[in-house]
């Protein structure tokens, strides 16, 4: 229920926004990052569906002038509903910056290791390079649980990853159980 006023608020937003954008332009356009944090408690850099979302996880969103690499925009720190999702209002064009989504940290002292692959996405944050509407979505992001649950061997399994792990002489899932 919680959720409904939140909705209400984006369609506010991106309604409001839309009318601007059209009389005022590019620089004046409003977007909303939104985006998710989970706990990959398999330890294998992807989600599988023994991932948990975090709540209280805290990301940040930072753009860099592409050129010489001032900082453009910082947002606040960010933290993550009991859902484990975010979002994060930016006003302004950032054509000439890469904006990244980072993870900053854990509220879980045993799922606070941050994911290799995942612990930073790329947004774009402008509406000149052809990619159209306020709505952007980061990737998901995550932080590695200390220890893979004991379930992971057989969901591994099943997605077929854990053969090939084997055969490949890869650090395979079963070691860390
Ligand atoms: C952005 O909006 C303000 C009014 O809120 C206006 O004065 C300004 O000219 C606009 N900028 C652009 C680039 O259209
Ligand atoms: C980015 O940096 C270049 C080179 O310093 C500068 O010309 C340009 O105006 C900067 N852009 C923004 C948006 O700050």
């Amino acid at each position: 229920m919680a959720n409904i006023p939140i909705i209400a608020l984006f369609c506010f937003t991106i309604f409001v926004s839309s009318s601007l954008n059209f009389v005022y332009g590019a620089e004046n356009m409003t977007y909303v990052v939104v985006g998710h944090v989970y706990c990959d408690t398999c330890r294998v850099e992807f989600e599988t569906k023994l991932s948990e979302p975090i709540a209280g996880a805290v990301v940040k969103l930072e753009c860099r002038n592409r050129t010489d690499n001032h900082l453009t925009f910082q947002s606040q720190e960010i933290v993550t509903d009991e859902r484990g999702d975010y979002h994060i209002v930016v006003e302004g064009d950032y054509e000439e910056s890469d904006c990244d989504i980072a993870l900053v940290r854990s509220p879980n002292p045993d799922c606070s290791d941050p994911s290799e692959m995942w612990r930073i996405s790329r947004v774009v944050l402008t509406t000149l390079d052809g990619v159209s509407g306020e709505l952007r979505f980061a990737n998901n992001l995550g932080f590695k649980k200390d220890k893979a649950l004991p379930q992971c061997t057989r969901i591994l399994q099943e997605m077929g990853y854990y053969e090939l792990s084997q055969e490949s002489g890869e650090l395979s899932p079963s070691s860390e159980l």
